[in-house]
């Protein structure tokens, strides 16, 4: 099984890729399924600011498009003194795709790192549980 050094790695890879020249703030991730595949993504910015994408959902956008399994751990990589945990949309992707137990590995440029359960960053989230019976 791959290492969370080894994830880091290739989300701080990633992260070169990263097209941010309006932030400036670039972000690599880098999520691995149950079944061991593992997807890159990188922040992508438009002149539209509000286009813009955040690395997380790249790397699962990525994944549900070639048919991944659920996400065990996803790792963000960022250039901050502290380590950034993901926003909340991708928080809520993350629920989508993973499960109350899916790890989100934050890491910085410096080695920092700091492991969470998407079930702390995301307590009563919203799924498709409220939607049974609907209709
Ligand atoms: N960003 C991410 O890629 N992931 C996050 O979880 C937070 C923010 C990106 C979006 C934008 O391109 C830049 O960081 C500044 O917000």
């Amino acid at each position: 099984m791959i290492s969370d050094e080894e994830l880091i790695e290739k989300a701080r890879l990633a992260r070169l890729s990263a097209h941010a020249p309006y932030s400036h703030f670039k972000v690599g991730a880098a999520l691995l399924t149950s079944d061991g595949r593992v997807f890159t993504g990188c922040n992508i910015e438009n002149s539209t600011y509000g286009l813009s994408m955040c690395a997380e959902r790249v790397a699962i956008f990525k994944g549900v498009s070639e048919g991944m399994s659920e996400i065990a751990k996803i790792v963000v990589v960022t250039d901050s003194e502290d380590v950034a945990p993901p926003c909340g949309c991708c928080r809520q992707m993350t629920w989508e795709f993973g499960s109350e137990d899916t790890e989100v590995v934050t890491a910085n440029l410096s080695g920092e790192v700091r492991t969470y359960r998407i079930k702390e960053l995301l307590p009563k989230a919203f799924d498709s549980r409220f939607l049974e019976g609907v209709g």
